[in-house]
């Protein structure tokens, strides 16, 4: 799938939705959303000659889970305002697609209907003012068979006007979020912002659900480090789709460091402006396991429902595959080995 093509996904979301929605996924922290996507334009690849017959194999492991190809779908919340099944049909292509899904904590989809539809996934959390319920979220999530934590370190400041963001959006099923505890639980927590995680939230996690916790939203090797020391499983690096902080830097310009800082003892997954194979193949060249897409996946949902989402999980894949052939290498590490990729100066 195109670059070309995910851009006339996005006109066919506006189309079909209400300006504000429309305007709240797109959103980012300095009103730019394509920054980031011009920065994964910019690592040039040195391509390799003379190796024979290539056998190209998308193939691999996140966190011992075996997926078809490492185009995983980002957890992103509202999608029940991309369409009504949301989460249902993104695992649903994700499944069919032999792909892997993270699920927002602000889902309006129980997990269990989630679950049934056969993908691997993994619990998106942030840290809620109610500490207690943070845990209880993550093990009700553990129970209905997440097999990972994502534990989110940013808090996005993300400025929107009142009449885009979600809470002020007329009655309808994206406001009936955090579904997945009770009504009096919801209460608690009701209106009043996450908290920003310390370090000792990923044993926590890892100690109240038994699964492995995986970072999202770090930008620098120094935290990389910690959070690795601090019992990370994974790092997923990313500027939660360039909503985090006006003036960052891109997430490809933190990869190679963090990859650098965390030396081989946790996996590496990159996020964040990433819209054809071509930044996906930059990202594994770069030393990331696998990447994840946001928006036009949300995209390909309001467009196309999990029959979208599946469209633009094959067709990026198989975009990817002939990517690798291009470039002379036939997988992931086999690119990372021959440092195929340059990144960005
Ligand atoms: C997000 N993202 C996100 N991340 C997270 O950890 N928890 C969440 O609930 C959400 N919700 C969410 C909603 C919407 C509408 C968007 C666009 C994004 C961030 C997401 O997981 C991912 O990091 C970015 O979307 C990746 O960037 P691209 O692919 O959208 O450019």
């Amino acid at each position: 799938m195109s670059r070309g093509e995910v851009a006339r996904l996005r006109e066919r979301a506006r189309e079909r939705l209400p300006a504000h929605v429309f305007e709240y996924v797109r959103a980012t922290a300095d009103g730019s959303d394509e920054a980031e996507a011009a920065r994964w334009d910019e690592v040039r690849f040195r391509p390799v000659s003379l190796r024979g017959a290539l056998e190209v194999d998308t193939r691999t492991t996140v966190l011992g889970t075996r997926i078809a190809h490492p185009v995983m779908v980002a957890p992103m919340a509202q999608q029940v305002a991309a369409h009504l099944d949301g989460e249902v049909e993104t695992a649903r292509a994700a499944a069919a697609s032999g792909t892997l899904l993270g699920v927002s904590t602000n889902t309006a989809i129980p997990f269990a209907r989630i679950a049934e539809q056969g993908a691997p996934w993994w619990f998106q959390t942030y840290v809620l003012p109610e500490r207690d319920l943070t845990y209880v979220l993550a093990e009700r999530a553990a129970a209905a068979g997440a097999s990972a934590i994502l534990l989110t370190v940013e808090l996005t400041a993300l400025r929107v006007p009142p009449h885009v963001e979600p809470t002020s959006w007329p009655d309808g099923p994206a406001r009936a979020r955090l579904v997945n505890l009770t009504p009096e639980e919801r209460a608690r927590v009701a209106g009043r912002p996450a908290i920003g995680p310390g370090l000792e939230e990923i044993a926590r996690l890892r100690d109240a659900t038994g699964l492995p916790v995986v970072v999202k939203g770090v930008l620098r090797g120094d935290d990389a480090r910690r959070a690795v020391d601090a019992g990370a499983a994974g790092i997923v690096v990313s500027t939660h789709g360039h909503r985090r902080l006006a003036g960052s830097i891109a997430a490809v310009d933190a990869l190679a460091e963090v990859v650098e800082a965390v030396a081989g003892e946790a996996e590496v997954y990159a996020d964040s402006g990433i819209r054809e194979a071509r930044h996906v193949l930059a990202a594994l060249a770069l030393g990331a396991r696998a990447i994840f897409v946001g928006r036009p996946a949300w995209w390909a949902l309001a467009a196309g429902g999990g029959d979208g989402v599946r469209a633009l999980l094959d067709g990026m894949t198989g975009d990817l595959r002939l990517a690798l052939a291009q470039a002379g290498v036939g997988t992931a590490s086999d690119a990372l080995a021959a440092r195929l990729a340059v990144p960005p100066s």
